[in-house]
């Protein structure tokens, strides 16, 4: 009788915790195998690792790094075609402009980056997946060991979406209004 009254609580435990994870807005394995996903189609379209693209680097702002570039297209994810924007964020010891335009790979620090999922996904926030790479396409994470994908960090006062809700045109962009209530 009291073993089974053991397994029962073992049972309920296992439940709970199961649900806490998956309740948690991002960082769940669902998130992680799509932000995967995700990282091949950019490198695939030059947008990520070796034999990305480059454009002009240009002065950035905290937190995303002393030196940023910005690339967007359109992107197609497991079906879904949607707009992507990713921010590569340079720093280190005598990061500059020059410097990160003659070597890249030495002062790349993350990559950044937004993409518009199918309509419902997460509509108080305009249905952004959100994600931050480190150069080798593994995700970071946060203190708590959270990784940095999906609605990142929905309901929280601080992290992409509550910085992001403050951009012009309510669209979480800030370098532009393209995507307004697409
Ligand atoms: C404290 C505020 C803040 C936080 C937190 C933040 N960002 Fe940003 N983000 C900005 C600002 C400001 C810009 C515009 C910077 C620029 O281009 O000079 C920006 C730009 C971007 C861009 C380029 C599109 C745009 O809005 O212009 C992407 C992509 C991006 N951030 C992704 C992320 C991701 C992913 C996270 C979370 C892991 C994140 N950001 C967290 C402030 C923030």
């Amino acid at each position: 009788m009291k073993k089974r009254l053991i397994m029962a609580l073992l049972m309920a435990g296992f439940l709970l915790t199961g649900a806490t994870v998956y309740a948690a807005p991002f960082g769940n394995p669902d998130d992680v195998a799509y932000a995967e996903t995700l990282w091949n189609v950019l490198v695939k379209f030059k947008l990520a690792g070796r034999g990305m693209i480059n454009s002009v680097p240009y002065t950035g702002q905290d937190p995303h790094g002393a030196i940023l570039e910005s690339l967007d297209r359109n992107i197609t994810v497991n079906g879904h075609t949607g707009a992507v924007i990713v921010k590569r964020n340079y720093g280190g010891k005598d990061v500059s402009k020059a410097a990160v335009a003659n070597n890249p790979a030495k002062y790349l620090m993350a990559v950044t980056v937004m993409f518009k999922r199918e309509r419902g996904y997460d509509p108080e926030n305009k249905d952004w997946f959100w994600a931050k790479f480190k150069p080798d396409g593994s995700l970071d994470a946060n203190p708590k060991g959270m990784k940095l994908a999906g609605r990142v960090a929905k309901g929280m006062p601080q992290g992409c979406i509550a910085c992001h809700k403050a951009a012009q045109g309510g669209d979480y962009v800030f370098g532009h209004d393209r995507f307004v209530d697409k």
